[in-house]
């Protein structure tokens, strides 16, 4: 985690960048410890983000908020915090934040996120800023919603936002997008409103399976190159990485449960499951499988789906993958940082991992694993 930080870090050098951890990546408290300590703000996206972000020690006035569906309940929140800004996603958002600093009697500052219309070359799943997605304020209608929004009394205009997908392996869909949001920074100063940050969001891929995107320092090095030829090189910059900081640092273990060779298909049951690690049921994603033992006694590596317990048959963890494996092996999954433990369910009642954050030779346990009667917590059985 530190040293994919540390990439960032060195591409920043001497720039006024914030770099704010998309925490939705992995929220556990001691990974958020880890950010805040080392001077990271974070994007948030529900009033619970932000309370583990207090809990963690974390900085709100580091704290920017996105997502299209804050209630109101969620910005009052955040005002009463003092976070350092709303990246608001519509039109109507912009009203009713207004409302709700005017009534809280503290103006909140914001940035609008607008949707560049750049095709970031992903999972259609994890697309954000094309057209037809839920997100952000159209290209188009940005410079009338700026100018709504300097107008609101409750609003101060402080940044203008994008995040265009994850899971980006190439640099071209970023210097696209930079180009619009730059356009219209240049038409929103132009009608007389000033922006003094700008924030080009997360989205940078990591390797699962063989997958090569630029690091960090070399994205943004292209990314200050083309910042600097327009003009804007020594603005305020913010950015929102999530997987990117994370997902490779986390592996998740699990041990081998049955084999079960069949007609068309060999099962390697696990008792890891798309609770667990909802990605490859969710996105086909690949994640790589690796005995922790490899043995050598079995004479050929046999093909296997790798399976979990849960009464689905998308409850797949890897397809065809060639494992010399017996039951009661360890295996390791591996890039389980990122989109894992923060989108892991309770799914057929199965309680959800232990995390165990490692430092060197020193290892804590930062969760501890999840019983039943955690989950039974706050139900009540009828009188
Ligand atoms: N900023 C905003 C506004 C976002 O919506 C996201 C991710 C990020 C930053 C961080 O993006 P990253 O650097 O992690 O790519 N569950 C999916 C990924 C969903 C991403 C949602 N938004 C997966 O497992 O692939």
């Amino acid at each position: 985690m530190l040293a994919a930080l540390a990439a960032y870090q060195r591409g920043f050098a001497g720039r006024k960048a914030q770099i704010c951890y998309a925490m939705k990546a992995n929220s556990s408290l001691g990974v958020l410890q880890v950010f805040a300590q080392a001077g990271c703000g974070f994007d948030i996206v529900s009033g619970g983000e932000l309370e583990r972000v207090l809990a963690a020690g974390g900085d709100a006035a580091r704290v920017i908020f996105s997502g299209v569906g804050k209630t109101r309940a969620e910005m009052r929140q955040a005002l009463d915090a003092g976070i350092g800004c709303f990246n608001v996603e519509s039109e109507a958002e912009l009203e009713v934040l207004n409302e709700v600093a005017l009534s809280a009697g503290k103006p909140a500052r914001v940035s609008i996120r607008v949707n560049p219309n750049v095709d970031p070359k992903t999972h259609p799943y994890i697309s954000t800023g094309l057209k037809g997605n839920k997100f952000g304020v159209a290209h188009e209608r940005a410079l009338g919603a700026y100018q709504r929004a300097a107008a609101l009394p409750g609003l101060q205009v402080v940044g203008i936002d994008c995040h265009i997908g994850s899971q980006i392996t190439e640099a071209t869909p970023y210097l696209d997008a930079m180009d619009r949001v730059l356009d219209l920074v240049e038409a929103i100063e132009a009608a007389g409103i000033p922006i003094q940050h700008l924030d080009f969001g997360g989205g940078l891929g990591i390797d699962y399976n063989g997958e090569t995107p630029p690091p960090a320092d070399a994205l943004w090095a292209q990314l200050l190159a083309r910042l600097d030829a327009r003009g804007f090189g020594q603005r305020q910059l913010m950015i929102e990485p999530g997987r990117s900081l994370v997902g490779n640092a986390g592996v998740c273990l699990s041990e081998v449960l049955y084999l079960k060779p069949g007609a068309e298909k060999n099962f390697c049951i696990i008792d890891a499951a798309m609770n667990d690690l909802p990605r490859p049921a969710m996105y086909q994603a690949f994640q790589q499988i690796v005995p922790l033992s490899p043995r050598v006694d079995v004479s050929a590596p046999t093909t296997w789906d790798v399976v979990g317990p849960v009464c689905e048959s998308g409850d797949w963890i890897g397809r065809d993958r060639a494992l010399a494996v017996q039951a009661g092996d360890l295996l390791a999954i591996l890039s389980a940082g990122a989109y894992c433990m923060s989108m892991a369910s309770n799914y057929n009642t199965r309680g959800r991992a232990a995390e165990v954050l490692v430092d060197g030779d020193h290892a804590s346990v930062i969760r501890r694993r999840e019983s039943a009667a955690d989950q039974m917590r706050g139900e009540n059985l009828l009188r």
